[in-house]
């Protein structure tokens, strides 16, 4: 027998992109020419800037109601300080037609890319950023009150961590990286001198000169969200804000080891909790990413079981939205699935991962989470950062080439889930 699990009235169904990824873009920082090693910049990506039309089309035709994208700061604010009237003038248009659709929007103000001007000064190291992410985020809120229902001051802080960390953005540390083992294999005296007492001591300074950063960006970020999260609230009482954070489930591997419940209780703290803890005091609700589950041993040793993996190799594990979801209610706010997706060019995958992601998200409401939208991650297909282009994260397939979309089979299922507001599920 088939069992109906409906969702609250009001539910918001959509997709997330980012600005970047859809775009693409020549001001900011992963648009600087750099050696093409895996991804490299992104040219004009799905030209959505262009052919948004097309896009806002294909959501209506879906039965979505809601839309996650991100404003590109670079476009808007190519120099510190001159704001680009035109650019001002696209995104208001984009986010017309998107009203006049009656699709709910959710803008995020910051997703990993930045000015160069920015990232010449250190991005977000530099303290100045505090004051030039709130001056942007200010007048794009003057600019669009009227215009946007939720906005998200910062995607993923943690994840950004880790890019400052690898030397302040993905395509840098790939380049390094693989520079380096391709130089290894070609002189194998390279290894023998990385693990000399000197090399070595010049590696730990490098890994503490990366903390050092890491730990300026996160006060930085922390700084910068609260004071938009002020400044919104004193310019438009009512606002709704709040950031996109990459919650992941946690594991101990061998749930009798205290060594490995002490690595799952560090992990949950530092990757999970720091952030929102630091900046529960100014959120409207919470936005979750929810893609990882992660079976920890001692130290830090990820053993996943991975019975059934992405395209990308990352586990599929649906139940684990559900834990983190009952893991932030002691917030006691809205929430929102501000990401969820996968990587699956041959839409093998899909379907079933939207419905079981989905099955436990209606459990968890059915248990008092207050869940009120779920944005699948994506749309299309675009531009996966270090990855380039290979990855399908899209309801839709995309052919770079002539800038075609295509449905997948799965993007009807999710519409009819969508219409219904129902999934079904046989009992
Ligand atoms: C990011 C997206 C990314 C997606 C899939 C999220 O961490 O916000 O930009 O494309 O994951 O990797």
């Amino acid at each position: 027998m088939e069992r109906e699990l409906k969702f609250p009235q009001d539910f918001l169904w959509g997709t997330a992109v980012s600005a970047y990824q859809v775009e693409g873009g020549i001001n900011c920082d992963w648009s600087t020419p750099h050696q093409k090693i895996g991804g490299g910049p992104a040219g004009k990506a799905c030209d959505h800037y262009n052919l948004y039309e097309q896009d806002f089309d294909l959501m209506e035709k879906l039965n979505l109601n809601a839309f996650r994208f991100s404003i590109e700061w670079s476009r808007i604010e190519p120099e510190p300080g001159k704001f680009n009237q035109k650019e001002i003038e696209h995104y208001r248009k984009y986010l017309k037609s998107l009203k006049a659709r009656g699709i709910t929007t959710m803008v995020t103000l910051h997703h990993f890319t930045n000015p160069i001007w920015l990232a010449k000064m250190g991005g977000w190291t530099n303290k100045k950023v505090v004051f030039y992410f709130s001056r942007f985020s200010c007048r794009m809120l003057e600019e669009y009150k009227d215009l946007v229902d939720f906005w998200l001051t910062i995607n993923e802080p943690m994840i950004y961590n880790g890019l400052v960390y690898f030397q302040e953005r993905w395509p840098d540390a790939r380049n390094n990286i693989d520079l380096l083992w391709a130089n290894a294999k070609k002189n194998p005296s390279i290894i023998e001198k990385r693990q000399s007492l000197l090399s070595r001591i010049k590696k730990y300074l490098l890994q503490a000169k990366k903390l050092v950063s890491v730990t300026k960006v996160l006060r930085n970020q922390i700084l910068a969200h609260k004071k938009v999260y002020q400044e919104f609230h004193n310019l438009k009482p009512g606002v709704k804000v709040s950031t996109a954070n990459n919650n992941s489930f946690f594991e101990p591997f061998n749930e009798g080891s205290v060594l490995d419940r002490f690595s799952v209780f560090l992990a949950d703290y530092f990757w999970n909790r720091y952030f929102l803890n630091k900046i529960k005091n100014h959120l409207d609700f919470i936005g979750l990413n929810y893609y990882f589950h992660n079976k920890i041993k001692f130290p830090f040793q990820i053993k996943n079981d991975n019975k059934i993996v992405s395209d990308l190799g990352w586990e599929i594990y649906p139940k684990g939205i559900y834990y983190v979801l009952k893991d932030l209610k002691k917030y006691n706010l809205p929430v929102h699935i501000t990401e969820n997706g996968v990587a699956d060019k041959q839409d093998k995958l899909r379907q079933d991962f939207i419905k079981h992601h989905l099955r436990w998200v209606w459990q968890a409401i059915e248990e008092g989470v207050n869940v009120k939208g779920y944005f699948h991650w994506s749309l299309i297909d675009n531009f996966e950062w270090d990855l380039g282009f290979e990855p399908g994260f899209g309801l839709c397939e995309m052919d770079y080439q002539t800038m075609e979309r295509k449905i997948r089979p799965s993007a009807y299922f999710y519409a009819k889930i969508a219409k219904e507001n129902a999934i079904y599920l046989l009992s």
